[in-house]
């Protein structure tokens, strides 16, 4: 992130205590160094222990602050419980951003009900534990939060041969909301974002194994309507306006940044239609290596 790009002032995020969930790497670790940068707390949580602690070293080195690495899978509610409690003994969370995600892309024939699950448990039902867990104690202190889910613009269109997250993803659309609705009384409010193209090494090796492009990924070589992808900065002025203060009175919002791809072509990877049995081969192979590689590194 290109930190002169930021259009907030400094210590606008004081006060803030967020928690990013997936804040080791990829967006999420974009937007923890946002906050941080603007005075808030941030807490980090993801599988990779080192991975967390090196991310969080790196911020405060950069900007001074405070940038708590908590390893935790969000696949387990007793470890999301351990977690947040952690985090809160530190001072209590007013931000929770969903950000944790996995997703490969795959013929939906090919996937077994495990393959569903290896997503869906990720996105749909550890982000609705987290934001219950959460939820929960700032209801119970009479606190205020503000709650953040990363989504795609296939939440409005859905997305052939991502399916598991498609799926998982509409869901948090509409946990958000739904709950904008039912916690607005007790000052929670809940919003999203919907990113395209942000190349990050996660998605990129997952979603373009080839490395050519087939779905959304495409736009490095100009299909999106701005001819580029996105910048990290556009993302990170995004989420502090919907999580920083002073723009509280958006709630239930779901928002594109994504550079009209959605409204050009869907945003999503119907053009693999086009690809033949051998294109699907080379692609699950290189996604089953990425995925191992990724293990290897997980400490929880
Ligand atoms: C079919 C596959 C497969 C493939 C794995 N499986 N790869 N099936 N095609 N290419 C099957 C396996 O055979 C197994 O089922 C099951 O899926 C689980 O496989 P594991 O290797 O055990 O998976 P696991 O270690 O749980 O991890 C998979 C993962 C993980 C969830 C994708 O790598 C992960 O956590 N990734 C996080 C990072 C990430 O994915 N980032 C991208 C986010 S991008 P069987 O039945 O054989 O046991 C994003 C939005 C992008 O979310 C927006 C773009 C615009």
């Amino acid at each position: 992130m290109d930190a002169s790009k930021i259009m907030f002032k400094p210590g606008l995020m004081k006060g803030e205590r967020i928690l990013v969930t997936g804040g080791g790497s990829g967006l999420g670790k974009e937007m923890a160094e946002a906050f941080v940068m603007l005075g808030a707390d941030v807490v980090i949580c993801g599988r990779r222990g080192e991975v967390l602690k090196e991310t969080a070293d790196e911020i405060m080195k950069k900007h001074g602050g405070t940038c708590i690495p908590i390893p935790c899978d969000i696949r387990v509610p007793d470890a999301i419980h351990d977690m947040v409690d952690q985090a809160w003994s530190g001072g209590p969370l007013t931000g929770l951003v969903n950000n944790a995600a996995g997703n490969f892309i795959s013929r939906t024939e090919d996937l077994s009900t495990r393959a569903f699950d290896a997503i869906a448990n990720i996105v749909f039902h550890g982000s609705f534990y987290t934001t219950l867990d959460i939820g929960k104690r700032w209801i119970a202190e009479k606190r205020k939060g503000s709650i953040l889910s990363i989504l795609t613009t296939w939440v409005w269109n859905g997305s052939a041969f991502t399916v598991p997250s498609a799926m998982s993803k509409a869901g948090l659309n509409a946990m958000t909301q739904s709950l904008a609705v039912e916690w607005a009384r007790y000052g929670i409010r809940a919003n999203a974002i919907a990113p395209g193209p942000f190349p990050t090494e996660g998605m990129s090796k997952r979603l373009n194994p080839d490395g050519t492009g087939g779905g959304p990924m495409r736009d490095q070589s100009g299909g999106n309507p701005m001819g580029r992808v996105g910048e990290m900065h556009e993302l990170c002025n995004l989420a502090v306006t919907l999580m920083g203060p002073g723009a509280e009175y958006i709630n239930g919002q779901c928002i594109a940044i994504d550079g009209a791809a959605y409204q050009a072509g869907g945003g999503n990877f119907s053009a693999l239609t086009a690809w033949t049995d051998e294109q699907w081969t080379q692609a699950s192979a290189a996604i089953r290596a990425q995925n191992e590689k990724d293990r290897a590194k997980r400490t929880v």
